[in-house]
Parts: C-alpha cells; sequence; structure tokens
C-alpha cells in the first residue's frame, strides 16, 4: 500500500513535470515564432530600430497587435470586417492616432458652416456610385508620418471635381498647402481642415500639380514660385447639410466629397476588408474622401472611402464604411462635416 503510494507519486510528479516542460517548450516556440514573424515584418516595410531596446518594445507592442488581431478575425461575433497586421502593427493605438490623425473638427466648435446646398433636389440618386470607374480618382497616396489628411482629403475632392468638368484627371500637390496655407487654421503636418484647404485655393486661383510641387511629408517653405502655378482652380466650397446621411448620399451621387470622421480606434488602425461597422465615436479626427457608395452581397449599404495611408492599408488603401446607422451622425461620424468644392 505505501509502496503504491509511493510510486503514484513519483509518477504524477513526473507528470506535473513533463506537462510543465510541454507548456514552457510550446510557450517559448510560440515566442519564436512571433519574433520571426516581426522580423519578416520588419524587412517587409524596411523597418529599422536604432538600438535592441526599441527593438523588443517594438517586438512587444507587435505581438500584442497580431494577438488582437487574429483573436478579432478568428471570433464567431458575425463581424462583416477583418482586420489584417500591416505597417502600423508596431504601434500602440495612441502613437497611431496622435501622428496620423490631424483633422481639426473637435478643436473648432464654432466652425461656420456654408448654407447652400447645391444637390439638395438632386433626383435620380443611383442606388450605387464608384467615382474610380468614371476615371475621377487619382492612385491611393501616403500622407506619412504627417498630419495632414485634411490636404489629402481636400486634394481628393477638388481632383474629382476638375475631372468631372473639365473631363481630364489630374493629381494634385498636398504639400502646396502643407507649405503655403498656413496663414489661418491649417498648420500642414500639425492639421487643419478641408474648407480651409478650399478656401486657400480660391484666394491663389488653384493648385499647382502632384509632380510640380511633389510631397515631402513634412512642413517646408512655401515655394513662391511653384505655388504660383495653377494646373487646377475652383471657383468655390459648399457643405453638406450636417448630419444628414441622404443629404450625403445625393452630393456623392454627384462628386467625390471631403469627409470627417473619427479614425481613431485599433480596429480601423487595422482595418483589412469588409463593411466596416466601428466601434468608433463622433470625436472627428480625420480627412478622408466619399468616392462612392453601394450595398454588399448581405444587405449592408457602405459608404465607399478613399484614404490616404497608402495601398497596403485597407482595401488597396480604401475601406468600406457602414451607411445608414441609426445615428444621424452615421459611422464615425462621417455626415457631421462633409463639403466639397464647386467648379
Ligand atoms: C430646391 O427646390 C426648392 C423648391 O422648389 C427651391 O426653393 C430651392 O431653391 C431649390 N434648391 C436648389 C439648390 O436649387
Amino acid at each position: 500500500m505505501a509502496a503504491n503510494n509511493h510510486l503514484y507519486h513519483i509518477s504524477l510528479a513526473l507528470l506535473l513535470c513533463l506537462g510543465l516542460f510541454a507548456i514552457q517548450v510550446t510557450s517559448r516556440t510560440l515566442q519564436d515564432d512571433m519574433y520571426e514573424r516581426h522580423r519578416q515584418w520588419m524587412s517587409q516595410y524596411g523597418k529599422v530600430y536604432k538600438d535592441s531596446q526599441e527593438r523588443e518594445k517594438r517586438f512587444k507592442i507587435f505581438t500584442e497587435n497580431v494577438n488582437y488581431i487574429e483573436a478579432f478575425n478568428k471570433g464567431d461575433n458575425n463581424k462583416l470586417y477583418t482586420l489584417g497586421v500591416n505597417q502600423f502593427a508596431d504601434l500602440t493605438n495612441d502613437e497611431f492616432t496622435s501622428s496620423r490623425n490631424k483633422f481639426k473638427g473637435h478643436m473648432c466648435s464654432s466652425i461656420t458652416r456654408t448654407s447652400t446646398f447645391k444637390y439638395e433636389n438632386a433626383s435620380a440618386i443611383p442606388s450605387s456610385v464608384d467615382w474610380r470607374k468614371k476615371g475621377a480618382v487619382t492612385p491611393v497616396k501616403n500622407q506619412g508620418q504627417c498630419g495632414c489628411c485634411w490636404a489629402f482629403s481636400a486634394v481628393a475632392a477638388t481632383e474629382g471635381i476638375h475631372k468631372l468638368s473639365t473631363g481630364k484627371l489630374i493629381s494634385l500637390s498636398e504639400q502646396e498647402l502643407v507649405d503655403c496655407d498656413t496663414k489661418g487654421v491649417d498648420q500642414g503636418c500639425e492639421g487643419g481642415l478641408m474648407d480651409d484647404a478650399f478656401k486657400f485655393i480660391i484666394q491663389n486661383h488653384g493648385l499647382n500639380t502632384e509632380a510640380n510641387y511633389p510631397y515631402q511629408g513634412v512642413d517646408g517653405t512655401c515655394n513662391a514660385n511653384k505655388g504660383s502655378i495653377n494646373a487646377v482652380t475652383i471657383t468655390g466650397y459648399e457643405d453638406v447639410p450636417t448630419n444628414n446621411e441622404q443629404a450625403l448620399q445625393k452630393a456623392v451621387a454627384n462628386q467625390p466629397i471631403s469627409v470627417a470622421i473619427d479614425a481613431s480606434g485599433s480596429d480601423f488602425q487595422f482595418y483589412k476588408s469588409g463593411v466596416f461597422t466601428g466601434s468608433c465615436g463622433t470625436e472627428l479626427d480625420h480627412g478622408v474622401t466619399a468616392v462612392g457608395y453601394g450595398v454588399s452581397n448581405d444587405g449592408t449599404k457602405y459608404w465607399l472611402v478613399k484614404n490616404s495611408w497608402g495601398t497596403e492599408w485597407g482595401e488597396e488603401g480604401y475601406i468600406m464604411m457602414q451607411r445608414g446607422v441609426d445615428a444621424a451622425e452615421g459611422l464615425c461620424g462621417i455626415a457631421m462635416q462633409a463639403s466639397y468644392p464647386t467648379a
């Protein structure tokens, strides 16, 4: 009896040891796998860290993000969108939003909105629109680490109306706005407003081309010579009636529209595909461009939105955002501060 008991204890101890050993081996392999994954990700995106301390810190954040993204995608929670390990995978959500999302909407509560809306009585609104198919959208651009989303949004809307009024699609200069539109609210990489960019383009009698005044991704000195070359001009701008997705639909049916959104969540940071349904609030912090709308196969209505984070993010740089939500502000506040230039 005593001997049996003794044997039993030995085997139990052995089993426990083996078990612990197995757990250690598995977790070490998982860690190694993740380390290898981080290494591959670094080479894919050309990431170089200044020292091993920084690399360890970034590896930890990368691991947390990858775990979040994979748990999200595995979850059987009927999500209509997926997340992906993109170029932002080694940044915390705070780091990510503070360097890129610099739309100034939330800082200017008493924004004066224009009251005329030329599409008020627009009729025969199609059930879906994609301005890319009409050649009114330039390839997706990349703002980099400069918070001038407002310039990319205003430029995309201007490129759109110019194509629709003249038949010519010309890629225009965000850098001119970053460098030269600095006397008012707009402050280059530190943020700005699309409406103020439109005001600048009107006062400046136009904007130069991307090719002639190329993007640098940092605040620079205004090149007055290049700034005086005006490839494209606009005559005015109007605001879409606020908190009204129907009005926004009338507008987008007629031209690409600048919209402000709350892009602060990690689901937005890692959005990969499908119709984004949140989560997000209405603290507008990012400027993008609505270049269409439609209905997905499962019947979900969406806005087709062009972002300025390169083609690695989202669906080749685009995101479909749920349309027709219960809140009047629209998903992520997309219907709160929409506007467009007029030709
Ligand atoms: C829309 O129609 C109303 C009623 O006919 C008219 O008063 C208004 O001026 C029209 N708006 C525009 C922008 O044409």
